[in-house]
């Protein structure tokens, strides 16, 4: 290998490191007595993380939810299985978020 390529393909793999280090992580706690799905999107309104469509899950156990992607402007969505109230959609965010997610089916929050 040429002593070119090699310093080529080591800036392009330091480059690769510097982009995977650049995660942005959401945590969301979530104390909600229903099921629910919560999902990254893009500013195109893309989902680039999270809870798949149509994959509800217990949202009930107090727990926290790390979701990891790559650092770019993003909102965190949130939709309750079976209840009356709309999808919640918060954003947008450029750095690493936290928010809490509680309540009932349909009576329920979601504050960042
Ligand atoms: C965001 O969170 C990730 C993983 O939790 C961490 O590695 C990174 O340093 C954080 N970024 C900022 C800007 O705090
Ligand atoms: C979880 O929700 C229940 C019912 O609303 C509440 O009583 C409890 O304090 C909450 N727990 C936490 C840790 O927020």
């Amino acid at each position: 290998m040429k002593l070119q390529s090699f310093y080529l393909l080591t800036v392009f793999f330091m480059g690769l490191f510097v982009l995977k280090s650049q995660a942005y992580t959401a945590t969301i706690s979530e104390n909600l007595s229903a099921f629910c799905r919560v999902w990254i999107e893009d500013s195109n309104h893309f989902r680039i993380a999270g809870d798949g469509k149509g994959h509800y899950r217990g949202c009930g156990s107090v727990d926290f939810n790390h979701i990891d992607f790559n650092d770019q402007q993003y909102y965190i969505v949130v939709k309750v299985e079976g209840s009356t109230k709309e999808e919640k959609v918060r954003g947008p965010f450029d750095s690493n978020h936290s928010c809490s997610l509680y309540g009932e089916v349909d009576s329920w929050g979601f504050d960042c």
